[in-house]
C-alpha cells in the first residue's frame, strides 16, 4: 500500500485523482449508510449516491493512469526506486481497479434502474412533475411505470429518452422550461407500440352503464342524474367492429389533419373502413376536398384516452363527486356554486388549505348562514375542497384548471363528430347521440330507470 501511495504521489494529477476517488468513495459510503439507517430518503440523495458520486470516483480513477502517463519520466525513476518489489505494486493497482470497476458497474446498473423508476420520474424535478405524479397515483395506471408509456420498450427508445431527459435536466437546472409543460402529443410513440404492450385493441367491451350524479348551482343544490349506456363496443368474434372502439380495429384507419398545435381544430378526416372503402370528410364549407396544410396523424388510443395517466378534474365534476359521496354535505345552501367559485380563486399552495377554509367560512358568515349547526359542515366541506384544489392546482408550474382537457368527452369527439363534417356524397359524419351512447335519462331528478336497474341513488 505504501508503495502504491508513493507511486501515485509521483505527480499532481494522479494525486488529485486519488484524492477525488477517496473523498467521493467515503461520501458515497456515508450516504449509503445514512439511507439504510433511514435518515435521509430524498430523491436528490439517491441521485448523489447512485450517479454523481460514482461519476466523481470514475473521474478520479481515470486521472491516476492519465497522470502516470503524462509524467512517465518521473514514473520511471520511481519504479526504479521501488524495483525491489515491483510485482506487488502491479497487483495492488490491478486489485483496486477491478474492485472499483465492479463497484461502479453495480452503481451504474442501480442508477439506470433508478432513473426508470416512478420515484425518479415523479419526484426528482418535483416542481415540474408534481401535477402528473399526483394525478398518476390515483389513476387506473398507478401500478405501472412512467416509462411504460413515455419511453416504451427497445434500446432505441431508451437512448432517445435519455438524450431528451438530459435536455430536460439542463432546462430544470437553468430554469429554462415551459410553464405549463406542453403535452408530449408530438413526441409520444404510437399507441400501437406503447398501449398495446398491455391492451388488446380488439377486445369487445360491449356496453357500460355510466351514472353521473350532478348538482345545480342553486340554493338547495338540486340534484339530477345523467344515465348513459356507453357503446364502447370493440371487435365481435366475427371480426366486425362496432361502437366507439370501432376506431381501434386493426383493419380500420382514421387519418386526420389538425391545423393547430393542440389538435383542437380538425378540418379534414380520411377513413378506410374494414371493407377497404375510403371516405373523406371535410368541415362543412371547406373550399376543397384536398388535405389542408397541417399535421397529418393516424388516430390512436391517445386521441381519446389522452389523460389515461394523469386525469385532472373539472372543478364542477370534482365537487359533484364529493357531494354524491357524502364527503361534502348537500345540506349546506349553495355549496355547489360557492364550492366551485372558491376552487377557481387564485392562491398559493403552502397556505391553500387555510385560505380555502377562511374564504368559505367568510362566505357563509357574510350570508348569515354560519351557526353552530352549519359550522362543522362548512369546516368539513373546506377540507374536501382543499383536497380537490391541492390535487389539481400547481401555480408554480402554471398548472391551473382546464389546462389539459380530457378528449374522451364531447369536446374531444365533436372535433370530428360535430355534425359539420361531410363526405363526398354530402353524408354527415355521424353525430347521432345513439351512435356513441344511449341516453337513458338526462337531467332528471330521480330517473325511474335507476329503480328499474336496481341502482337507485346513483351508487
Ligand atoms: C398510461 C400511460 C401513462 C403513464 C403510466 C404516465 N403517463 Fe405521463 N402522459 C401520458 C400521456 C398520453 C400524456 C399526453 C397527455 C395529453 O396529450 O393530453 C402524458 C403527459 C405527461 C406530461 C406532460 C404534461 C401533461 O400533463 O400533459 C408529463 C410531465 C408526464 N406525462 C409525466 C409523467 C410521469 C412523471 C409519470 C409517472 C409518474 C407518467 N407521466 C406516467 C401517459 C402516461
Ligand atoms: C404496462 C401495462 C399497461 C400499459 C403500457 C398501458 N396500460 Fe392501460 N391499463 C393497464 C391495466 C393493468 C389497467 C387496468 C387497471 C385496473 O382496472 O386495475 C389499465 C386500464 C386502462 C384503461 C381503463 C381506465 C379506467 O379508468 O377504467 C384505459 C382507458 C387504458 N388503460 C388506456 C391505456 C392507454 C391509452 C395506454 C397507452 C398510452 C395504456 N393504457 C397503457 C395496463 C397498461
Ligand atoms: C374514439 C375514441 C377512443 C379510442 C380511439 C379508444 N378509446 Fe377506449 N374508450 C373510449 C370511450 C369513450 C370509452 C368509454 C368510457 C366510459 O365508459 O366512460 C372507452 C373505454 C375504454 C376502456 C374500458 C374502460 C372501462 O372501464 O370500461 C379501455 C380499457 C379502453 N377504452 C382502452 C383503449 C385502448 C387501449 C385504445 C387503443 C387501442 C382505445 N381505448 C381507443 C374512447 C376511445
Ligand atoms: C379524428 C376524427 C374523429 C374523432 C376525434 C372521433 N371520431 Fe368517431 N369516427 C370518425 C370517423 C371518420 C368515423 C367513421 C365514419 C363513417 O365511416 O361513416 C367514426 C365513427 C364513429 C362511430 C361509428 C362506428 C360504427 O359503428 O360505424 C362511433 C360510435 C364513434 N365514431 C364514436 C366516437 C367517439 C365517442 C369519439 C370521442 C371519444 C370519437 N368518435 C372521436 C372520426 C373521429
Ligand atoms: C361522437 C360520440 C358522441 C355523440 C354523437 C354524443 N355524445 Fe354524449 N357523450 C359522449 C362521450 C364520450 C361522453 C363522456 C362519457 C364519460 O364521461 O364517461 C358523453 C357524455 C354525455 C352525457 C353525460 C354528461 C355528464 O357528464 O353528466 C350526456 C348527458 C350526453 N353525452 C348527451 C348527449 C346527447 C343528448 C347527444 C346528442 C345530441 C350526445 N350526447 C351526442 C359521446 C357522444
Amino acid at each position: 500500500m505504501r508503495r502504491f501511495h508513493l507511486l501515485i504521489r509521483t505527480n499532481w494529477i494522479s494525486s488529485l485523482g486519488a484524492a477525488l476517488f477517496t473523498c467521493a468513495g467515503l461520501a458515497a459510503a456515508a450516504s449509503i449508510y445514512l439511507q439504510f439507517s433511514g435518515q435521509s430518503t430524498g430523491p436528490y440523495d439517491a441521485i448523489l449516491t447512485l450517479l454523481a458520486l460514482p461519476a466523481v470516483m470514475a473521474v478520479g480513477l481515470l486521472l491516476i493512469p492519465v497522470g502516470l502517463f503524462l509524467h512517465r519520466r518521473r514514473l520511471k525513476e520511481r519504479l526504479e526506486e521501488l524495483a525491489d518489489k515491483p510485482l506487488n505494486t502491479a497487483r495492488a493497482v490491478a486489485a483496486i481497479t477491478i474492485l472499483t470497476l465492479a463497484g461502479m458497474l453495480i452503481a451504474g446498473q442501480q442508477g439506470i434502474g433508478y432513473m426508470s423508476s416512478n420515484g425518479f420520474c415523479g419526484t426528482t424535478c418535483h416542481v415540474q412533475m408534481d401535477p402528473e405524479w399526483t394525478t398518476f397515483q390515483d389513476s387506473a395506471h398507478a401500478n405501472i411505470h412512467c416509462v411504460d408509456c413515455h419511453v416504451g420498450r427497445g434500446v432505441e427508445a431508451s437512448v432517445k429518452a435519455k438524450l431528451n431527459g438530459t435536455h430536460q435536466l439542463l432546462g430544470v437546472l437553468t430554469g429554462n422550461w415551459e410553464r405549463p409543460i406542453p403535452t408530449p402529443v408530438h413526441q409520444l410513440r404510437p399507441a400501437e407500440e406503447i398501449c398495446n404492450e398491455c391492451h388488446w385493441p380488439e377486445k369487445y367491451l360491449g356496453v357500460k352503464l355510466a351514472v353521473h350524479t350532478r348538482y345545480r348551482e342553486d340554493e338547495p343544490n338540486t340534484s339530477y342524474v345523467n344515465v348513459l349506456l356507453m357503446r364502447t363496443g370493440g371487435t365481435h368474434p366475427d371480426g366486425k367492429a362496432t361502437g366507439i372502439h370501432w376506431h381501434t380495429n386493426p383493419n380500420v384507419s382514421v387519418d386526420y389533419v389538425a391545423i393547430d398545435e393542440h389538435r383542437d381544430v380538425i378540418p379534414w378526416v380520411k377513413t378506410v373502413r374494414e371493407d377497404g372503402s375510403e371516405k373523406i370528410f371535410v368541415a362543412n364549407g371547406a373550399a376543397s376536398r384536398d388535405a389542408p396544410e397541417g399535421e397529418l396523424r393516424r388516430m390512436d388510443c391517445n386521441d381519446c384516452h389522452n389523460r389515461s395517466g394523469h386525469d385532472f378534474d373539472e372543478p364542477g365534476d370534482a365537487v359533484d363527486r364529493a357531494i354524491a359521496a357524502g364527503l361534502i354535505s348537500r345540506q349546506l345552501p349553495f355549496i355547489k356554486k360557492w364550492g366551485v367559485e372558491v376552487l377557481r380563486m387564485e392562491r398559493v399552495r403552502p397556505s391553500a388549505e387555510q385560505n380555502i377554509h377562511d374564504t368559505l367560512t367568510k362566505r357563509y358568515e357574510d350570508a348569515g348562514l354560519l351557526d353552530d349547526r352549519s359550522r362543522p359542515l362548512v369546516e368539513g366541506a373546506a377540507k374536501q375542497l382543499a383536497k380537490i384544489w391541492l390535487r389539481n392546482i400547481f401555480p408554480e408550474r402554471a398548472q391551473l384548471w382546464d389546462v389539459y382537457p380530457d378528449l374522451k368527452s364531447h369536446r374531444g369527439c365533436f372535433r370530428c363528430h360535430d355534425g359539420n363534417h361531410v363526405d363526398g356524397e354530402g353524408q354527415v359524419l355521424t353525430n347521432r347521440c345513439d351512435a356513441c351512447h344511449v341516453v337513458l335519462s338526462e337531467e332528471q331528478e330521480d330517473p325511474a330507470i335507476l329503480g328499474t336497474l336496481g341502482v337507485g341513488g346513483g351508487r
